[in-house]
């Protein structure tokens, strides 16, 4: 029984690397996996289900039905990366246009085989009710279709678990064998101590070992954390469908005239009732889509326009959806970015002067396009995101900052008094807002 002790140190040393091995790619895996279904799920289900309308009209074998309409080639796809390019360009994506008031996002930056792979999800997603007939299973059907689920927990759970029975097993077996060449009269040694004495004898490998999985878990967090919880593109209904551009746009009227805390305070502010019936009182609008839109401002304000206009008293509150949403562990301060930062709002939101549609989270690569704009490259909205611009942008720029040269005049003095420290700050020309402390965990978190 002599041989034991080594051999059994090297299928030990084998399993672990074969475990870390798999723990690696289990989680590198998840960064490629770009699959039809993930995308349906974090792009489109909001709106669309496979067989069901919602938001969006079902989308079971839509290409199909395309097809059948007489679409022009390529035009569905156009389509889904940008619905008004393809509605201008093609009579059947037009009437599409036309099924409901609420319009489609916009998804630039998927790509044919992107398109493609969904609408195969799509379309191989089983008919409800095929089995059973009636209302209640495809009600039931249509619940569940929107569910969002995340399996990679499951996979770290199992791993872990083969993981600890793996190393349980190889102590377990080493330590019968050790306790049969014990001599005679000394006492067995304990599951816990055989374990310590295990992992002292093999520090290296374990140490190794906990790096890597130390590593893998943090990586695995980070990409986490680039996309959490962010869908680009959200685009929620709203009780009014409010034109930013009929408003801010062709009568020009100031960002701040209804955002009216967004320099002041954490908050950029959505306007009451009243601020809109500043102007509404006299403007009913011109057409029977206008008028219906606004006979709702009217409701909401307890307003009768008839004979001079009456307020009747009787107020209903207008509920807004909100479209940008941070978590709650997640401090963001519009007056700091935007009074003192001197960054615009086009910066984060777009050009809203122009928006047509209802308010939207604009993906990064339109945000991108707007004239002006920092070039950012992380999704809108997640901590890459945040982090990227406070690295990429010196504080010195904004208005407020550099007033009367303050900031010039630290630069001479820092250069005459720290030229070192001048040099590591100012290699770039520029104070950032990472090296003011714009990365530090709790700028950002409570
Ligand atoms: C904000 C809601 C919303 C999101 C998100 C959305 N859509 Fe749509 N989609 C619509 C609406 C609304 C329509 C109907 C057209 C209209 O009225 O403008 C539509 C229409 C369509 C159509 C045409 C359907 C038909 O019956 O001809 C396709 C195809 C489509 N969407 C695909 C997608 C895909 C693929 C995604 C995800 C990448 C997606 N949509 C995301 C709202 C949405
Ligand atoms: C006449 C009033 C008015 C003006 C002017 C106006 N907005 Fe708005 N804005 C609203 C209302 C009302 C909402 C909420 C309704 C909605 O989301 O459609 C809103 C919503 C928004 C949202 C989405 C808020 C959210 O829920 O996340 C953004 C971003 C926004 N506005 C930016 C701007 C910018 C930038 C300007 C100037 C270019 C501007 N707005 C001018 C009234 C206005
Ligand atoms: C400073 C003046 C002003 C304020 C404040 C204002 N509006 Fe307007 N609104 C206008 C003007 C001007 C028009 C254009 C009317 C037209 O084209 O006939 C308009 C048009 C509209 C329309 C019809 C747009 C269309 O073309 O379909 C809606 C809906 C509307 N406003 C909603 C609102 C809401 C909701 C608020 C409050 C959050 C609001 N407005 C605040 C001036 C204002
Ligand atoms: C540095 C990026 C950035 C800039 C610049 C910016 N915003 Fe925002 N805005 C955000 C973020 C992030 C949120 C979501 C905040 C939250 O959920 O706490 C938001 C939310 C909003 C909302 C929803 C209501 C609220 O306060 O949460 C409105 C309205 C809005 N912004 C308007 C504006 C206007 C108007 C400007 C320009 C004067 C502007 N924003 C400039 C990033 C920005
Ligand atoms: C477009 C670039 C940009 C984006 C995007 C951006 N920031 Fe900033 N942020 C700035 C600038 C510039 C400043 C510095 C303002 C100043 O003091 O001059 C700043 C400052 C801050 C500060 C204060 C830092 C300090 O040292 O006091 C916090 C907190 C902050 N940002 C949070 C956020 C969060 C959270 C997000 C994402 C939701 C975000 N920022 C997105 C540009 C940006
Ligand atoms: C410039 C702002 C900023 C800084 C600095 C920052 N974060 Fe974040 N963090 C965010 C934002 C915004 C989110 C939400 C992103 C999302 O929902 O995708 C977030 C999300 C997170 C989450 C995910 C929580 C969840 O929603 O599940 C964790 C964990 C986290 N941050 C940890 C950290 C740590 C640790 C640091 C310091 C090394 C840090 N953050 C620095 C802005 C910041």
């Amino acid at each position: 029984m002599k041989m034991s002790r080594n051999k059994m140190f090297i299928t030990g040393k084998r399993w672990l690397s074969a475990t870390m091995l798999v723990l690696f790619l289990s989680s590198a895996f998840t960064i490629f996996a770009q699959d039809g279904e993930a995308l349906f799920k974090s792009q489109c289900a909001t709106c669309h289900q496979p067989h069901r309308d919602g938001t969006g009209p079902k989308l079971f074998e839509v290409r199909q039905k395309w097809e059948n309409g007489g679409a022009k080639e390529g035009s569905l796809n156009q389509w889904v990366r940008n619905w008004q390019v393809a509605a201008a360009n093609d009579p059947y994506a037009a009437e599409v246009a036309n099924w409901a008031p609420t319009a489609m996002s916009l998804f630039p930056s998927l790509t044919d085989d992107d398109i493609n792979a969904i609408f195969d999800y799509v379309d191989a997603q089983p008919l409800p009710g095929a089995a059973s007939a009636g209302g209640g299973a495809d009600m039931a059907a249509g619940a569940t279709e929107v569910r969002q689920e995340d399996n990679l927990g499951w996979v770290w759970i199992v791993m872990a678990i083969v993981f600890v029975v793996i190393i349980l097993s190889v102590g377990g077996v080493r330590r019968q064998l050790a306790n049969l060449n014990a001599p005679e009269g000394q006492e067995p040694m304990t599951y816990g101590e055989e374990i310590n004495s295990w992992i002292w004898r093999n520090r290296k490998v374990v140490g190794v070992a906990v790096l890597v999985g130390v590593i893998a878990v943090i990586v695995t967090l980070f990409q986490g954390l680039y996309t959490i919880g962010v869908v680009t593109s959200y685009q929620p209904s709203q009780p009014i469908e409010f034109p930013h551009d009929v408003h801010a746009g062709v009568n020009g009227i100031d960002c701040k005239y209804c955002h009216n805390s967004v320099e002041k305070s954490k908050s950029a502010g959505i306007p009451t009732t009243n601020v809109c019936m500043n102007c509404h009182k006299q403007v009913q609008g011109d057409d029977d889509k206008e008028i219906a839109q606004i006979s709702k401002i009217y409701k909401s304000a307890g307003f009768s326009p008839e004979g001079g206009g009456q307020y009747s008293g009787e107020t209903e509150n207008l509920v807004w959806n909100k479209v940008h949403w941070l978590p709650d562990h997640v401090y963001f301060n519009h007056s700091q970015h935007v009074k003192v930062g001197g960054i615009d709002c086009k910066q984060c939101h777009g050009d809203m002067t122009k928006q047509k549609e209802l308010p939207r989270v604009v993906p990064v690569e339109e945000l991108n396009e707007v004239e002006g704009n920092i070039q950012l490259t992380k999704p809108t909205l997640t901590m890459g995101w945040c982090i990227e611009c406070h690295h990429e942008t010196g504080v010195s720029s904004g208005p407020m900052t550099n007033k009367g040269g303050y900031y010039d005049e630290i630069h001479r003095r820092l250069l005459e008094n720290d030229k070192s420290l001048y040099e590591k700050y100012l290699e770039d020309g520029k104070v950032t807002v990472s090296e003011l402390g714009g990365w530090e965990c709790a700028k950002c978190h409570y």
